[in-house]
């Protein structure tokens, strides 16, 4: 595949050591172009992207129908304001809602969707003076404060304090925990159908059912955050689709769009109708080519039956991986949810990255011990193959040097 960029890696990483802002660990690689679940650098050096765009390019790099519904979209109009309307964005509202329930707002993220979510909570809250929230240790829901605030994960809130008033938090499939929290104050509980950054931990479903039933015994709005599970991700349209549950409220961002930035809230329509004129904006939400990539995304998802492949991908992946565990005693466990992947080791899984960068994988660790693999949809059974022996291969010598 031929580079489109005349700079090297280290060029471009001298450029960031003297103009950006360094808030991120990168790797120190210069992506230029891909295709599918494939990635080049500037050396040109393939990897097979087992993350790609940290869950965000749900049809792998550059989509060929998503690239060709931007360019036409491009060439009519880039952006309107929301003071007037425009077709994409009621139909890409349709295409989720039918598919969901209620109405759509539109922002850019999921800290923003997060942020709309605590607000309508708030709202929904106020008549009766209710404005806390409860949400879930390892959660995870955005960078802005109050997202932030709603992350029960104290690292993430070094420094920053004082965050905002009215989060409270609970253990995750503890029922109890939930009920000690909520008060006549409580107007939500906020909740990932499977916890992504927290190590793809995946709720059990009586618990959720629990949930459902504390927050209609009390009026409390039932929060989904799907960032991270929305959009087939999990196998099935939305995450909640395979708990029982339907939530008030949901959230998604991440992949909707296919890799162009796009976030949405929806919202039972009684609930919705809180959000009245002028209550709450984003000047880029919903724009027109964050819209047509969205329609793009899921009709891909439709005509190509990707549901049905997360499912079988999901259940091809279980089997090989479970093999792996019963070899190798360093595997605590393995949690599977559609294509949210999660190796939990009994040692740190951070050294796992690199070695299979070196194999030419790409793959995440997060809460220290956790493998984390969110491959695209459309991942090819042999790709995921691929992608899985190179897992093998690393965590067999990981095993190895432990002696174990
Ligand atoms: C479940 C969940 N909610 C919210 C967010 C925040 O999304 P963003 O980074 O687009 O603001 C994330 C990001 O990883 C997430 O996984």
């Amino acid at each position: 595949m031929e580079t489109v960029t005349s700079l090297s890696s280290k060029d471009t990483i001298e450029l960031f050591d003297q103009f950006v802002i360094p808030n991120y660990t990168r790797y120190p690689v210069s992506l230029v172009e891909g295709t599918g679940s494939w990635v080049t650098d500037a050396e040109g050096r393939r990897f097979l992207d087992l993350f790609p765009g940290w869950g965000c390019n749900i049809l792998g790099y550059s989509p060929p129908a998503v690239v060709e519904a931007i360019k036409e979209q491009v060439a009519r109009l880039i952006h309107v304001p929301n003071t007037w309307y425009i077709e994409q964005q009621g139909r890409f509202a349709e295409f989720l809602c039918s598919r969901s329930f209620g109405k759509a707002f539109f922002c850019n993220s999921g800290a923003e969707a997060s942020e709309a979510a605590i607000k309508l909570a708030r709202l929904h809250g106020a008549a009766k003076g209710r404005y806390r929230m409860i949400t879930f240790e390892r959660g995870f829901h955005g960078r802005t404060l109050g997202a932030l605030t709603a992350t029960a994960q104290p690292k993430h809130h070094e420094g920053l304090g004082p965050l905002m008033a009215g989060f409270r938090y609970a253990a995750l499939n503890d029922l109890d925990s939930v009920r000690a929290l909520v008060d006549a104050e409580t107007c939500a509980i906020m909740i990932e159908p499977v916890q992504g950054e927290g190590g793809v931990r995946v709720p059990d479903p009586a618990f959720l059912q629990g949930l459902r039933t504390i927050c209609d015994e009390n009026d409390l709005l039932l929060i989904f955050d799907e960032v991270q599970t929305g959009m087939g991700r999990t196998g099935t349209w939305f995450g909640y689709q395979q708990t029982g549950v339907t939530p008030d409220v949901l959230t998604m961002a991440k992949g909707i769009a296919g890799g162009v930035a796009c976030g949405a809230l929806i919202a039972q329509e009684s609930i919705a109708a809180d959000l009245r004129p002028g209550m709450h904006a984003s000047t880029f939400g919903g724009n027109s080519l964050a819209m047509a990539a969205g329609l793009a995304t899921g009709a891909t998802i439709e005509q190509d039956n990707l549901l049905q492949h997360v499912t079988d991908n999901a259940s091809h992946a279980r089997q090989r991986l479970t093999n792996l565990q019963a070899q190798l005693p360093i595997i605590r466990e393995i949690r599977i949810c559609g294509m949210m992947i999660g190796i939990d080791l009994s040692i740190p899984s951070g050294p796992a990255v690199s070695l299979c960068m070196e194999r030419g994988v790409l793959i995440n660790s997060t809460q220290e011990t956790v493998v984390r693999l969110l491959p695209a949809l459309n991942i090819s059974r042999e790709e995921l193959d691929q992608g899985i022996d190179t897992v093998t291969d690393v965590l067999q010598q990981m095993a190895e040097q432990r002696g174990e």
